[in-house]
């Protein structure tokens, strides 16, 4: 199978955790006889640094002209005065917008060995295992109506959906749940938005295909606490762009470290990959920053891109056991002593090495 990646580091500790994700990918590569062909492109802050754009247009084309794109982070303090359309995260934007894909992914799943490390109980995290579907492409991050007044004193942004945006997004939602433990969440503010109502009705209207998935509604304060109060309760969350910005962080915190967490944008016409954490610009160019949530990225692309469901399993069992065996980036280092704390180059080469390992002994047993 040919397929072709666009690799976009980005800024701060992007370029570190890609390389690690595309390690993995080359090792899936070899062992099962694919041909995955990445390039890779200028993207955020270094793109606007070295062409004035955070989205030059040989970037986005090779964006385009490829099967998946898998993007590390952007952003960073140094852009932090720039208008608003050469920001690095106008360009993340733009991105999202020209490929398309209004469905985020975001699995927030608690791992037993790392439960120590979360901000909850660990009696209360262990076990959580929640998918976060966020629309992508709507909401107060697209609206054309948005500025400042003219003398600056006030500044305002539109909610907008339309009934389409909300249908199309509530089917991903409910297949996802159908294939999961067959719950959904949709999360609004119905008590106070008229987005949110509309939201509430199509939500409720699509539910009748999918009769045997239990549908509830939710308002977004009460998701909000109920997520440290009880995680284990959501199986899939179903919101719109901001509100699921919010929840999807704090879902990824509880399991542990936000830099666990992956997520993919699918829908449009090209698939985008993309750790669910930021640039983290204080920790950029140390080589400590956590790769496993770019590479369970690659593992996300393996899965919806490559349609190699059993390699995306082997990759997410990968992570799982190099974190039962006791290796942790120092994100996940809180309150412990002894631990084996690693590199960002040798946590990817420690999933690299158990990756390895389980295609080498299937392709072996195949080969009897
Ligand atoms: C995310 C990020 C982005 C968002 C920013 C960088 C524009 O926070 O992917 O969650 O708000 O969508
Ligand atoms: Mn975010």
């Amino acid at each position: 199978m040919k397929l072709k990646i666009t690799i976009l580091p980005g800024d701060g500790v992007g370029p570190e955790v890609t390389a690690e994700a595309v390690r993995v990918l080359q090792t899936v590569a070899g062992f099962a006889g694919h041909d995955f062909q990445f390039q890779e492109k200028r993207f955020g802050g270094a793109a606007y640094r070295a062409s004035g754009n955070p989205l030059p247009a040989d970037t986005l084309d090779a964006c385009l002209q490829s099967q998946a794109v898998l993007l590390g982070a952007v952003g960073g303090p140094d852009f932090d005065e720039l208008p608003r359309h050469l920001r690095p995260e106008s360009g993340l934007l733009q991105l999202r917008m020209a490929l398309g894909g209004y469905a985020n992914l975001r699995p927030a799943l608690s791992y037993k060995s790392i439960a120590d490390c979360s901000p909850l109980q660990p009696a209360i995290a262990d076990g959580a295992d929640i998918l976060v579907v966020r629309e992508l492409l709507g909401g107060l991050y697209f609206s054309e109506d948005r500025g400042f007044s003219e003398d600056g004193s006030s500044a305002f942004n539109t909610m907008r959906y339309s009934v389409e945006e909300i249908e199309r997004i509530a089917h991903v939602g409910f297949r996802e749940a159908r294939r999961r433990r067959r719950k959904l969440t949709s999360v609004d503010k119905a008590n106070v938005l008229e987005t949110s109502q509309l939201w509430r009705s199509v939500v409720t209207r699509v539910a009748r295909e999918y009769p045997e998935v239990k549908l509830e509604h939710m308002y977004v304060d009460s998701c909000a606490m109920h997520l440290v109060n009880d995680p284990r309760r959501f199986d899939v969350i179903l919101t719109e762009n901001l509100f699921g910005d919010i929840l999807s962080d704090e879902s990824a915190v509880i399991t542990g470290s936000l830099g666990m967490l992956a997520s993919a944008t699918i829908g449009g016409t090209v698939n985008l990959y993309e750790p669910v954490h930021g640039s983290a610009p204080d920790i950029a160019g140390r080589g400590i920053a956590n790769p496993l949530g770019a590479i369970a990225s690659a593992a996300l692309l393996l899965r919806y891109s490559a349609g190699l469901e059993q390699e995306a399993r082997d990759v997410e069992f990968a992570i799982h056991s190099v974190l039962e065996a006791g290796y942790r980036t120092a994100d996940l280092a809180r309150g412990r002593s002894r631990i084996d704390l690693v590199s960002t180059v040798q946590m990817g080469m420690q999933v690299e090495k158990v990756v390895a390992d389980i295609l080498d002994s299937r392709h072996a047993y195949h080969a009897v």
